[in-house]
């Protein structure tokens, strides 16, 4: 099977009450952590590079990895453009053989951000790629934008139905209450995520995908290891994972997951290198690395995404 668009898999995770995860990439451990795991839950994936990907890694080897990784598992694997800066990027992604791209003018104004967004459909529309597109913005920090909890604002319902009619898009990110990074909330502060505006979305979206970025947990055992093994990560708090299994069960149908994979790579490797001094083979600790992407993807797929058996 080659590489595939979202539009089947969104369909089939709206009406069953379940999200695809869209795991960031950059190197060859972690596209093969994760479609291990996919491949054992029998799970649909959603593979995503950023431009800080695209220039640390070379985007012809990640294109071939994720190609690696189809030809291998046979699973339904989507190649996702995460966070395109503006036309010439999703452009690029278009033309390297990607199968969705997103569009992220969300900081530009509402006009503005229709009128990118437009463009970026037409042209990967023609070429049979989908398009995600996003309301609202997120505070933290990626390649696209660097947001102040301060300046971060949530998406207007009243805004997404002329927003997704207009442009055309095939998914809408929204933001909620999420946040890019591993600090998402600070230590004593409660999460909370705006399940009104998701179910308002709803409402005036009936059918539609919506996405969450920023959907990191951050898992504090990890986070424990770090710091046991030499590390100094300050007290992280993400988005509980009871709060995405409740919006997977909603409209939303794809759910970004890049930090947890940042901190289980970390978190393995640190161990391995203290409790394993002589080692120096980069095999053994990447090794490590790459279980503890499987079992954290594992996790994700069957505890909080629900799309186990779904591929
Ligand atoms: O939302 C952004 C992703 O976590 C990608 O991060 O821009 O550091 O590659 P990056
Ligand atoms: P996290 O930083 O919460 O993992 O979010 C990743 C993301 O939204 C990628 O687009
Ligand atoms: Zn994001």
């Amino acid at each position: 099977m080659p590489l595939v668009t979202s539009t089947e898999m969104f369909k089939k995770a709206y009406e069953g009450g379940y999200a695809i995860g869209a795991f960031n990439v950059n190197n060859m451990e972690t596209i093969q952590g994760i479609v291990e795991a996919g491949k054992e839950c029998n799970s649909p994936l959603i593979l995503q590079v950023s431009a800080g990907a695209r220039k640390y890694a070379n985007p012809v080897y990640l294109k071939h990895l994720v190609e690696a990784a189809v030809e291998t598992t046979g699973l339904p694997i989507v190649l996702h453009l995460d966070h395109g800066a503006d036309f010439e990027a999703c452009k690029a992604a278009v033309d390297d053989g990607f199968t969705s791209v997103m569009i992220d003018a969300s900081h530009h104004a509402f006009n503005e951000n229709i009128e990118i967004t437009k463009k970026v459909v037409a042209y990967a529309h023609d070429r049979g790629v989908v398009v995600e597109a996003e309301l609202g913005q997120l505070a933290g920090i990626e390649d696209a934008v660097n947001v102040k909890a301060e300046d971060a604002c949530f998406t207007h319902p009243d805004e997404v139905y002329e927003f997704t009619t207009k442009t055309g898009i095939d998914s809408l990110a929204i933001a909620i209450g999420t946040s890019h990074g591993a600090y998402k909330f600070k230590p004593g502060q409660k999460p909370q995520l705006r399940f009104d505006i998701l179910e308002e979305v709803g409402k005036r979206l009936p059918g539609f995908p919506i996405v969450l970025h920023g959907a990191s947990s951050v898992p504090q055992d990890q986070v424990a290891i770090i710091n046991q093994y030499g590390g100094k990560m300050p007290d992280a708090i993400g988005i509980p994972e009871d709060m995405l299994r409740k919006a997977a069960t909603m409209a939303v149908c794809k759910i970004n997951i890049d930090s947890d994979l940042r901190v289980a790579c970390t978190a393995a490797i640190r161990k391995h290198m203290f409790e394993n001094p002589s080692h120096f083979d980069p095999r053994q600790y990447l090794g490590d690395a790459r279980a503890a992407v499987k079992a954290l993807v594992k996790h994700k797929i069957v505890d909080v995404l629900g799309s186990n058996d779904k591929a």
